[in-house]
């Protein structure tokens, strides 16, 4: 296809009052689909089936992690709850120890949600229909499209980092969706491309191409079904594309983590619902005093706990979330079990703490308890 011919298709789709013909953009999705299926990812743990459920689960980790990360969870989770009813009767604690190490934990909370709901207003059926899956706690556009495609073969349209990064390039697009104008122009142009049939191979290619070949850097262009008439390719903007957004500096916050061990035991907090980390179990946190050493911190947070009977600083780290840095000092702190603790704190040998949902940085501190570098 002469690229000229594609770019006229795209000023078609994204301007569709100008005309609702669309000769060429099958030959878009037919070149996708053939490449697909001699090149893209094939074997996933959760392709050749139509069971929703599964897949439903597999679009739901995969939102933001990939691919070698998810399957081990996925397939230890479905070993542990097969099907949407063992999930729904799970109590949550469970599912989110199930889910801990894939952070964002509102995703582990609204999978469980959302299971109740498919077994008490669905009888148990999963949808398939990306209107319903929609409604869905956790399942926004996208994700509702990827699961009515591989579990209905819907003319459904998906659109992730991936898709955006890949129509960017090949269509030179400047068109970002942190604005409402520039989303809505992604929409309808992922929307225009859709092939009437083979839409399973037609998504999974948009996939694998984003995630295999046309990559954020160092994209394997020679490989790529579309690398004759892409446009960034043409105009040595593969770098620039797709625009990035003005990186915001996240806000910092200082927090003081000490590991409290009487014996054997490590004293854990389970954190509230709502808030970062909500319902896993976490180290206590102590305020930091402005221009005062940690020890001085942890003996005011002790105070009332126990006795401070050896102290020793760890290194400090920082864990980044969506919207700002904590910076995490950590220590350790032997003391003698108080008779009272907070309704919220539980003390736990080693291996029933790891047993338990913990945040993956406090997991990590927990796991370091005894190695050599511990000074314990
Ligand atoms: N990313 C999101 N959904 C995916 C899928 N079904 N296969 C591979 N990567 C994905």
């Amino acid at each position: 296809m002469a690229i000229r011919t594609l770019y006229v298709c795209l000023d078609m789709c994204q301007n569709p009052q100008k005309t609702r013909q669309q000769p060429y953009l099958p030959d878009f999705a037919q070149t996708l689909i053939t490449w697909q299926r001699q090149h893209g990812r094939h074997g996933l743990p959760w392709q050749d089936t139509r069971d929703a459920y599964p897949i439903w689960l597999s679009e739901i980790m995969l939102q933001q992690t990939q691919v070698t990360t998810v399957i081990p969870y996925y397939q230890r989770f479905l070993e542990r709850f097969p099907t949407v009813a063992d999930l729904a009767d799970a109590g949550i604690d469970e599912v989110l120890h199930y889910w801990s190490g894939l952070g964002y934990y509102s995703r582990a909370r609204n999978p469980h949600k959302c299971a109740q709901i498919i077994i008490s207003e669905y009888r148990g059926f999963f949808p398939t229909k990306q209107e319903i899956l929609e409604t869905l706690p956790g399942i926004g556009r996208s994700t509702a499209a990827a699961i009515a495609v591989f579990a209905a073969g819907e003319k459904a349209a998906i659109m992730d980092g991936n898709v955006v990064r890949v129509l960017s390039r090949i269509f030179a697009l400047t068109d970002t969706i942190a604005d409402s104008a520039g989303k809505k122009r992604l929409w309808n142009l992922t929307e225009s491309l859709l092939p009437d049939a083979g839409i399973e191979s037609y998504t999974q290619g948009l996939m694998d191409l984003g995630a295999t070949i046309c990559t954020r850097s160092s994209p394997r262009c020679p490989l790529c079904p579309f690398t004759d008439i892409c446009r960034a390719k043409k105009e040595n903007r593969i770098a620039e594309l797709p625009l990035k957004k003005a990186k915001k500096s996240l806000p910092v916050r200082e927090t003081i983590m000490p590991v409290i061990l009487s014996g054997d035991h490590i004293l854990l907090e389970k954190r509230p619902e709502k808030g970062i980390w909500g319902g896993l179990y976490a180290l206590p946190e102590c305020p930091v005093i402005p221009g005062k050493a940690v020890e001085a911190s942890v003996m005011q947070y002790m105070e009332g706990l126990g006795p401070i009977l050896a102290f020793a600083p760890l290194n400090p780290f920082t864990h980044t979330f969506t919207h700002f840095r904590l910076n995490i000092t950590p220590c350790l702190v032997k003391t003698r079990k108080p008779s009272k603790i907070a309704e919220n704190q539980i003390w736990r040998r080693q291996d029933d703490a790891l047993a338990l949902g913990l945040p993956t940085p406090v997991r990590k501190l927990i796991e370091a308890i005894g190695k050599p570098y511990c000074l314990l």
